[in-house]
C-alpha cells in the first residue's frame, strides 16, 4: 500500500487498536431531513470528539460542520437518488478533486448488488478506486441492501468480496447473526458494519460488540447513535466496545451514565 493511501487510512483506522468508530451522518443524501439529523449544525458537534471520522456528503460538511475541526472526513461521492425512486440509481457524483480540496481522508461509495442497477454501481467503484489510487485515497465500498436483499451471510459476503474484488480498500455492510465471521472471512479488507434501523439501545450494544468478535474492524453507525436519546452516551459506549472490547453490560453502563 503507498504511503499516502496508508497514511490518509491511518487517520481512521487508529494504528493503536486496528479498530475505528466512523460516525455516519450521510443519510440525507437520499433521505432528506432523517430524524436524528434535522439540523446538522447543531446535532453533529457534539459527537465529533468521539468519532475517528465523520462519513459525510460535502454539502452538509461545508454548511454544517466548522473547518477548524480535527475529526477526520470520509467523503460519500455516490448519490442521485432518492427514497421516492430507484435506489440502485446512483452514480459518482463527487469528483476526487473536490474530496482532495475538502482534505479527505477516504472517499465512500454504495454498491447495489443483486439490484436493477448492480452492473453501474460495481463498474463506478471500479473507476473510483482507479481514480483514488492514483491520489492515495482510500475508497470505502458500502454494500446497500436496497428494498429488497436479505441480509444473511451468503448475500454480504457475496456483495463484501466483489467490493473488495473491485480493489476497496475498506468495506461497509451489515451484520448478521449468523456466519457474519464468514463474511469477514471471505473479504480481504477491512469490514466496518453499519448499524441499519434504530434499534433499543442494548441491542445495537450488543450487534457492535458481536460483530467485533466476528472480525469487524469497527462501525460506520449513524441511526442508532444519532436517534438515541442520549448520542453522546451511546458514541462513548461504541468507542468503548470497539476500541477497549468492554463489555456490553459495561458499555450499557457508560450510555446510562452519560445521562
Ligand atoms: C448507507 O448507505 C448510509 O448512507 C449510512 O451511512 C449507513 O447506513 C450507516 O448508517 P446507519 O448506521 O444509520 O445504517
Amino acid at each position: 500500500m503507498d504511503w499516502g493511501l496508508k497514511n490518509r487510512l491511518s487517520k481512521t483506522i487508529s494504528p493503536k487498536t486496528g479498530k475505528t468508530v466512523m460516525l455516519a451522518v450521510d443519510h440525507g443524501y437520499f433521505q432528506g431531513p432523517t430524524t436524528g439529523l434535522k439540523n446538522p449544525k447543531e446535532d453533529l458537534p457534539k459527537l465529533l470528539p468521539y468519532a475517528d471520522s465523520l462519513f459525510i456528503t460535502r454539502g452538509i460538511l461545508r454548511n454544517c460542520i466548522d473547518a477548524n475541526t480535527n475529526v477526520p472526513i470520509f467523503l460519500r461521492v455516490s448519490g442521485g437518488t432518492s427514497i421516492l425512486g430507484e435506489l440502485s440509481n446512483e452514480d459518482i457524483t463527487t469528483s476526487m478533486k473536490e474530496a482532495l480540496r475538502l482534505n479527505s481522508v477516504g472517499v465512500g461509495m454504495s454498491v447495489f448488488v443483486g439490484a436493477k442497477n448492480e452492473d453501474r454501481t460495481i463498474s463506478n467503484l471500479g473507476r473510483l478506486v482507479n481514480e483514488a489510487e492514483d491520489v492515495g485515497m482510500p475508497v470505502l465500498a458500502i454494500t446497500a441492501v436496497g428494498k429488497d436483499m436479505v441480509r444473511d451471510a451468503r448475500y454480504l459476503g457475496l456483495a463484501s468480496r466483489i467490493c473488495a474484488e473491485m480493489g476497496a480498500h475498506i468495506v461497509k455492510t451489515y451484520y448478521c447473526e449468523k456466519d457474519f465471521d464468514k463474511v469477514v472471512e471471505g473479504c480481504p479488507v477491512p469490514i466496518v458494519i453499519a448499524g441499519g434501523k434504530k434499534i433499543p439501545e442494548k441491542d445495537a450494544l450488543q450487534m457492535a460488540s458481536n460483530a467485533i468478535r466476528d472480525g469487524a474492524v469497527g462501525v460506520d453507525m449513524g441511526r442508532n447513535i444519532f436517534q438515541s436519546d442520549n448520542p453522546i452516551g451511546m458514541i462513548k459506549a461504541i468507542n468503548a466496545i470497539v476500541h477497549k472490547n468492554v463489555s456490553v453490560k459495561e458499555a450499557f453502563d457508560i450510555y446510562k451514565n452519560e445521562k
